[in-house]
């Protein structure tokens, strides 16, 4: 008789839900606010993201959870969201790779010239040994990687000259998000590089501070930077992906059934994101093709060859820097 006794307790205290049911009627301080700044528009494979995760997450606590989502750089730009995150301003964000190597610098392996071909290539990495690493790297600087999303592969873009061959980079002025890898990518094909927001890149090419960038057609046309810039080559030399992260005191201190519901959440929206962001990128790229406002160049083969060649010295410094690891499970070096 005790036993069943306890059974039914037990049962009733799991079934219990723990969101309060009326949700309606709590005020913010009562539920629980998630608030996600990103860099990007609304209309991007990220800004597609966070919309439809913070649905997902709302629908599935019956409102206790929010998901503010803050796109456009409008909270914190980048550099400023990083630290945000930490201070715990903000509870989540999903930068670049590139703009978490600050605080963690072998990130930047993501960085690294034609080191993925494909996004399944990219995920086998970051689910593999490697990419195991770089993740407790993050957490311990008490920061939760909760998933991996993509944007895409990066083209590069100026106002100088169609870019074939390494030589035709010379003079060049790239704008870069930071990390050091990009910056000694144009350095070693005689371009000089400069860190520069994501929000100021439309200005600074508009203006020419800067004459060049790389980034996915995504962010090109988001930003409107064929409306500045007169060349680009379909290079998909480098890769574009994010880290969603959320503040590691605050993931800590949410229930555990919150926790199963956002990463349920983010587990779903990924799995999506992946075929939204390809979609999006050959989307921007077929209007790129036909509005007639850019010269594109096809890198072929052998030109790729060429710049292979004179980026190989980034992959010897990097392994030299942080360690052959992230080198060795590079899908490059399985193929
Ligand atoms: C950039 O700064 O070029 C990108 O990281 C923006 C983004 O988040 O996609």
């Amino acid at each position: 008789m005790l036993v069943i006794l306890i059974s039914i307790v037990l049962l009733a205290a799991c079934s219990a839900r723990d969101y309060p049911v009326d949700h309606e009627q709590l005020s913010e301080e009562e539920r629980i606010v998630i608030r996600f700044s990103h860099v990007v528009g609304e209309e991007t494979p990220k800004g597609l993201a966070s919309r439809r995760f913070a649905k997902l997450v709302e629908e599935r606590t019956d409102g206790f959870v929010e998901v503010q989502v803050f796109p456009n750089s409008f909270l914190y730009k980048d550099g400023e969201e990083l630290d945000a995150l930490l201070a715990g301003e903000v509870e989540m964000i999903a930068p670049a790779t590139s703009k978490i190597t600050s605080l963690v610098p072998e990130w930047q392996v993501m960085d690294l010239p034609f080191a993925f071909r494909t996004m399944e290539e990219v995920k086998e990495y970051i689910d593999g040994p490697a990419g195991e690493v770089l993740k407790k790297k993050l957490r311990e600087q008490g920061i939760s990687p909760l998933a991996f999303w993509d944007n895409g592969f990066k083209q590069m873009t100026n106002n100088e000259r169609p870019l074939r061959n390494p030589e035709d980079f010379r003079d060049l002025q790239f704008r870069i998000m930071e990390s050091d890898v990009l910056k000694e990518q144009f350095q070693l094909l005689g371009a000089e590089a400069k860190v520069e927001t994501f929000d100021q890149v439309f200005s600074v090419l508009e203006r020419q501070t800067l004459n060049a960038q790389e980034n996915t057609f995504s962010n090109i046309v988001n930003r409107k930077v064929h409306h500045v810039q007169d060349y680009i080559t379909v290079s998909n030399h480098g890769y574009l992906g994010y880290v969603v992260l959320m503040n590691d005191q605050f993931w800590k201190k949410l229930p555990d059934e919150v926790q199963i519901v956002i990463l349920d959440a983010l587990e779903e929206v990924t799995e999506w994101q992946r075929s939204l962001a390809e979609e999006v990128n050959r989307e921007k790229y077929d209007y790129l093709s036909a509005c007639q406002c850019i010269d594109i160049h096809e890198l072929s083969d052998a030109e790729r060859k060429q710049w292979e060649e004179a980026l190989l010295p980034l992959y010897e410094s990097f392994s030299e820097r942080y360690g052959a690891i992230y080198i060795d499970y590079l899908p490059k070096n399985k193929r």
